[in-house]
């Protein structure tokens, strides 16, 4: 099949280089020319397991291409994927500037009927809308077939999901256009929801908001179990083993970040509001995720009798989960202000996210490049980011190189056990404190 996806950032990178390895012709299309001039010597603009090596492959293959250039990338493609941003917009809701942007500069190349495969996450009712402006505004008379084929990949392990994935949502109204895409993802072998537009687009927003209710629930009942005596990590595993409930996403910690989670709740909520059906849950998922921070801010400040001034706080990872350097939507964000409002200093390391931090962490930051430097004589430490190397760390140097031994894991990457007896106090999520001193 000749293919063509516009947009190269994660989603449609991804989807072009792992369509191109199925044996489609691929051409990825995006305005930004250097990127394109970057992937084109077979370098990867992001980190993606397993991506430059597919990358590398499929050019030399020569059926991935790239280009800025809409005429050339669009030449006698069936199928067009459409991976451009949709950031959140001041209302709240996905704002469709940059997708409408590539609807109105495509028409002119296009001459024959085509197959319009919408992979960004889109507000309800967007595929209709994208249907008839192109068909209003080419320039020969020709039917667009629309698709909603939302995407399910998590940053870091999106090759993997890609080719492992639970189901493919695919949304169309047309029988040929259902055929085209069956036809396109058979080799994946994976289950097809086959569904109609609006059910398809919502199934998306209904996927990340059901998610990230999964982790405000857990951490909503992490909180209760610190103040009545329970492990919340016995208790997620109790729970979790009921087929019903499913033991994914109970990692109970500092709440969810990232592009999609805090974006797309607060699309739903607007929505909901927009169509005057509030949405009662989802408020309260995002109430109990923007606490979540909050409560171990407050944690630290109590256990230093409610004045931290002038102390040293080391954080340990900054980025919004492991694997990435992605600071959009990072708890980290939050910690860092508040407790360089309440006078304190903080040191911070993080393995790759310390560029993208400075630009949304309160400028006092103090930036390292070890774990042993974070540590050097601070009053303590709080861990934001489950990265490896901090769950792997060895805990007796802990009590070596910070001046007090105190550890606030906001991640849960240690047992409790580990901590018994070591003259380390730890405070986690959800889970009795050990060796505490007050
Ligand atoms: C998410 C969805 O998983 C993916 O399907 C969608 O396409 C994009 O959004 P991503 O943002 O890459 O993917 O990260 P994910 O691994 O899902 O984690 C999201 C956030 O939730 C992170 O901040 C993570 O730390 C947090 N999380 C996740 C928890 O706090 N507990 C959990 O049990 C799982």
């Amino acid at each position: 099949m000749n293919i063509a996806v516009i947009g190269i950032g994660y989603v449609g990178l991804v989807t072009g280089v792992c369509l191109s390895e199925i044996g489609n012709n691929v051409t990825c299309i995006d305005i930004d020319e250097e990127k394109v001039k970057t992937l084109r010597s077979g370098k990867s603009p992001i980190y993606e397991e397993g991506l430059e090596e597919l990358l590398q492959t499929n050019i030399q293959r020569e059926r991935l291409h790239f280009t800025s250039n809409y005429e050339e990338g669009l030449a006698a493609k069936e199928v067009i994927f459409l991976a451009v941003g949709t950031p959140q917009g001041a209302d709240g809701s996905a704002d469709l500037t940059f997708l409408n942007t590539v609807c109105s500069d495509i028409v002119k190349y296009l001459h024959n009927d085509v197959v319009i495969v919408t992979k960004s996450t889109v507000p309800i009712g967007t595929n209709e809308h994208i249907k008839t402006s192109i068909e209003q505004n080419a320039i020969t008379n020709l039917t667009v077939k629309v698709v909603s084929n939302p995407e399910f990949l998590r940053q870091g392990t999106a090759v993997h999901d890609t080719f492992n994935g639970d189901r493919i949502v695919i949304g169309c109204e047309d029988e040929e256009a259902m055929d085209i895409m069956e036809e396109i993802y058979k080799p994946y072998n994976i289950p097809i929801v086959k569904t109609d537009l609006r059910s398809a687009e919502m199934i998306k927003y209904a996927s990340n908001t059901f998610l990230a209710t999964k982790i405000s629930f857990i951490n909503e009942i992490a909180n209760l179990c610190e103040h009545v005596g329970a492990n919340v990590d016995d208790v997620a595993n109790g729970i979790g083993m009921d087929g019903r409930i499913g033991g994914r996403f109970l990692k109970a910690g500092i709440g969810y970040g990232g592009s999609c989670f805090p974006k797309d709740t607060n699309a739903i909520i607007a929505l909901g509001n927009r169509v005057d059906y509030p949405m009662f849950i989802l408020e309260s998922v995002q109430y109990v995720n923007e606490k979540q921070t909050d409560i171990l801010v407050d944690k630290i400040i109590k256990r230093f009798s409610g004045n931290i001034e002038d102390i040293t706080i080391a954080l340990l990872g900054l980025a919004f989960k492991a694997n990435t350097d992605d600071m959009r939507g990072a708890p980290s964000v939050q910690v860092a202000h508040r407790i360089i409002d309440a006078g304190a200093k903080i040191n911070a390391y993080d393995p790759v996210a310390v560029e993208n931090a400075k630009s949304v962490l309160p400028k006092e930051v103090n930036y390292v490049k070890t774990i042993e430097e974070v540590l050097n004589h601070a009053n303590c430490a709080v861990i934001l980011t489950d990265w490896k190397e901090i769950k792997e760390y060895p805990i007796s140097l802990f009590r070596q190189y910070l001046s007090y031994p105190i550890v606030f894991d906001g991640r849960n990457c240690f047992s409790l056990e580990k901590f018994n007896g070591s003259g380390i106090e730890y405070h986690s999520v959800g889970r009795p404190s050990i060796n505490r001193q007050n």
